[in-house]
């Protein structure tokens, strides 16, 4: 699968042929939204939609990389010697703050490279075009530089660089589904032991639609990190008299019988959240696993209704999108994806269906939101690789 057009803009750019190249996907998450920072179960999967990547290393100490989507900033380069990160720098941060935090757990990157990457995922849909970079950098330096690392730690490095040098204190899911991702699998990835099982997505002829609200996500890093406060906030109330780690340790009976620990509607409904979208994740996986597709499409509404009214990480956009989807026919569940708050939604769709589908839900959103969403059917495809 080689991109001849990949490999002659690196010529034209940098003047020497590219001497390897890479792909790392996105990822959508089938179900267990917002439970990564509370010790529970996600269940994602990488798509086809991705970051493709061609590197040649430089003898000296400068990184010259260049992306076809940001082709307004041209070629961005700095030393591997300085890695400090620069506004300016824009998306070339995930570069340098890779390098640093490979660097740092003490893997020898001595000299320069050039890189160029071309991404197709939607830009800020939500689908972890971020993740994608930093594991598609991850896996050029380890091929560069023949770098023996562990997979495990390459993806928790992403995760590094997102929390600590961009600054977003987003949770493990992302990285993962990316790192790990298989043809045709989900993960059920628990986030509080890092323990994962591979799971076949046998949809039997129905397809997985992913809707794109084009909303911007404005608001969503500071909402995001309220939502993680107010539910380490929750947990320590319950730490008052329950023994538990995590909110992913609780069942929900446990829950119910003790919310009066927590004494906030706010914080329990937050809470409530948290656990019982982790049991969701466990009962959907059971249910695509013995093909019960309806009974795995009904928990995925299950999810949406409580990341809107518990959770409330949805907004107008988003609940158009899903109301509009779980009203045609041929539907067995849709509900949002990622962090919320705009970004994308997936729909389970018979695979016939999907041009009616798109049509009707396409109208009602621009009647509700006055302007357009965009669809793009999923495919589950390979985690982060040399190809
Ligand atoms: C974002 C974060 C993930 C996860 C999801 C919500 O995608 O990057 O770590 O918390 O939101 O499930």
């Amino acid at each position: 699968m080689e991109n001849k057009q990949l490999v002659n803009k690196f010529t034209e750019l940098f003047g020497q042929k590219p001497t390897g190249q890479y792909f790392s996907p996105g990822r959508i998450n089938l179900i267990g939204e917002h439970t990564d920072y509370n010790g529970g179960h996600v269940f994602p999967a990488s798509i086809t939609y991705g970051t493709q990547g061609v590197a040649a290393p430089r003898e000296d100490d400068q990184v010259l990389v260049y992306s076809t989507n940001f082709e307004d900033l041209g070629i961005i380069s700095f030393s591997i010697n300085e890695l400090d990160y620069d506004k300016k720098a824009n998306w070339a941060n995930y570069v340098k703050g890779m390098i640093l935090k490979l660097k740092e757990a003490g893997f020898v990157i001595d000299h320069g490279f050039e890189l160029l990457v071309e991404g197709t995922i939607p830009n800020g849909a939500g689908l972890s075009s971020s993740a994608s970079l930093e594991l598609l950098v991850g896996i050029v330096l380890e091929d560069l530089f023949d770098l023996d690392i562990d997979r495990l730690e390459l993806v928790q490095t992403g995760k590094k660089v997102e929390n600590e040098f961009i600054g977003v204190n987003s949770g493990i899911m992302d990285q993962f589904a990316i790192g790990f991702g298989e043809v045709d699998q989900a993960i059920l990835l628990d986030t509080n032991t890092l323990k994962y099982e591979m799971v076949p997505v046998k949809l039997d002829g129905y397809a997985v639609v992913i809707m794109n609200t084009n909303k911007r996500r404005e608001l969503a890093e500071s909402k995001y990190n309220e939502r993680r406060s107010e539910c380490e906030e929750a947990l320590k109330r319950l730490q008052t008299k329950l023994p538990i780690h995590s909110l992913g340790d609780l069942d929900e009976d446990t829950f119910e019988a003790n919310i009066d620990l927590i004494g906030d509607d706010t914080l329990i409904r937050r809470a409530r959240h948290a656990v019982t979208e982790n049991q969701r994740t466990l009962k959907a996986k059971a249910e695509l696993e013995q093909g019960n597709l309806e009974a795995f499409g009904q928990l995925l509404n299950d999810s949406h209704h409580s990341l809107r009214h518990d959770y409330e990480v949805t907004g107008i956009e988003l609940d158009t999108l899903v109301d509009a989807a779980q009203d045609q026919s041929g539907v067995l569940g849709a509900r949002m994806t990622g962090a919320g708050f705009g970004g994308c939604a997936i729909a389970v769709v018979k695979e016939d269906a999907v041009p009616t589908f798109k049509e009707n839900v396409h109208d009602r959103y621009l009647e509700v939101v006055g302007y357009e969403p965009e669809f793009y059917v999923a495919h589950i495809g390979s985690g982060t690789t040399k190809i």
